[in-house]
């Protein structure tokens, strides 16, 4: 009764983005917000600044180096590219789909895609680049100042103008038309016999739509399953140096003998958020491996395993399932098969 009472008022309050708890849905619209209509010329704008090396401080990295179109705009690594002489710290989620999200990164750091834009520009880790000198950069090349006087209305040319055309190019990259999209719309053999299978494992004994459902296959909450720490981490320096300024800056008071992700409380600082990660989206899964938030697991066998013994140490969000090798299996095909949008084709921008 209370979980039927909660999922009502969730439902109420952020339906068709969230979704009630527990029941899976096909994709639906993606929101556009008020203050940043998508029109043809701005999503264009966004995708050449994209892949615009001119965003990153030594001119070597665009945002598609980590979120690589051919790589399901992720990058493949466990930990993501970085800033030469740097390393990153955690993995580079695919940007399908990121439209959906309510809290974007890994620790919900933040709200929208227009604010995230500039989180990467600005990283010592990422792109390393002074946003006062971009926007001279961008000004000075006149295909720019012609194409953001058709989308804005003026040739002003400001960071926040940039983020807009950028969110508004994210806002394009949607995954539907998935075999499960088809299922749930009615068709029955949507799926091949095992895939299906899969689903009713996700949906039953699996509980992975306890957290993972809506029509992004995500709750947008923040779980602590206790994922092992990247050994990379204990290893490389560089690392370390990543993960203590990115507390520092976060004000997490002891920064300096902090020896793992603490997640979401960086950001709350909150002892419940303690190593509490975003559930991801699953859609596109067959395409974003490395797995979790420091890439840890190489294949989807290896996420369901974890899942199967009841997440990692002494965490107290999952229990063991105790599935059969053929449930594994069965749920490792849903995934594989039941996920992937229909395939789009992609044309490169040309940078002016
Ligand atoms: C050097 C690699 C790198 C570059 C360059 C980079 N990103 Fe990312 N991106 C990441 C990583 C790693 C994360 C996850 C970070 C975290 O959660 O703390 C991320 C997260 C994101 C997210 C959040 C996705 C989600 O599901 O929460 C978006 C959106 C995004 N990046 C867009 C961009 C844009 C736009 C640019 C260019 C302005 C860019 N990225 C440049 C590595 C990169
Ligand atoms: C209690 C909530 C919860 C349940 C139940 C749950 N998940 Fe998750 N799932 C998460 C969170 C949180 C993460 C991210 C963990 C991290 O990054 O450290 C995640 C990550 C994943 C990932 C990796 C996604 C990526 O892009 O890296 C997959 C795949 C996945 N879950 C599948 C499943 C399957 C299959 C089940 C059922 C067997 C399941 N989950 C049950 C919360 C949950």
């Amino acid at each position: 009764m209370k979980r039927i009472v909660i999922g009502l008022i969730l439902g109420i309050f952020c339906f068709p983005v969230c979704g009630v708890t527990g029941q899976l849905e096909p994709m639906g619209d993606v929101p556009i917000p008020k203050g940043n209509l998508q029109t043809t010329e701005k999503v264009e704008l966004g995708k050449k600044l994209f892949f615009d090396r001119r965003l990153s401080g030594d001119g070597t990295m665009s945002c598609a180096t980590c979120h690589d179109p051919k790589q399901s705009y992720s990058d493949g690594l466990e930990i993501s590219l970085n800033y030469p002489t740097t390393r990153n710290w955690r993995n580079s989620p695919t940007i399908i789909n990121a439209a959906f999200q309510l809290y974007l990164f890994h620790d919900g750091r933040a709200a929208s895609l227009e604010e995230q834009a500039l989180f990467p520009m600005m990283s010592a880790f990422e792109m390393n680049q002074n946003l006062d000198f971009m926007e001279e950069e961008i000004r000075s090349v006149p295909e720019y100042v012609e194409e953001f006087t058709t989308v804005f209305g003026d040739p002003d040319i400001t960071r926040d103008r940039i983020a807009m055309a950028i969110a508004a190019f994210e806002r394009s990259l949607i995954s539907g038309d998935a075999l499960l999209d088809r299922l749930l719309r009615g068709d029955e053999s949507a799926l091949s016999p095992e895939a299906r299978q899969g689903y009713e494992i996700f949906i039953g004994k699996g509980k992975c739509a306890d957290c993972h459902y809506g029509s992004k296959l995500a709750d947008d909450r923040f779980h602590a399953l206790q994922v092992e720490e990247n050994p990379e981490h204990l290893k490389d320096p560089r690392i370390a140096a990543t993960r203590r300024f990115v507390a520092k800056v976060s004000h997490f008071e002891n920064y300096r003998t902090l020896a793992e992700d603490p997640g979401r409380f960086l950001i709350t600082k909150d002892a419940k958020d303690w190593k509490a990660f975003r559930t991801p989206s699953l859609r596109e899964i067959a395409g974003t491996a490395p797995y979790m938030h420091n890439g840890i697991y190489a294949t989807l066998a290896e996420v369901i395993e974890f899942f199967n013994a009841g997440g990692g140490k002494s965490n107290t969000a999952l229990k063991p399932l105790q599935l059969t090798a053929a449930e594994k299996k069965q749920l490792e095909i849903f995934l594989e098969e039941g996920l992937t949008g229909a395939t789009t084709t992609f044309s490169y921008p040309k940078i002016p």
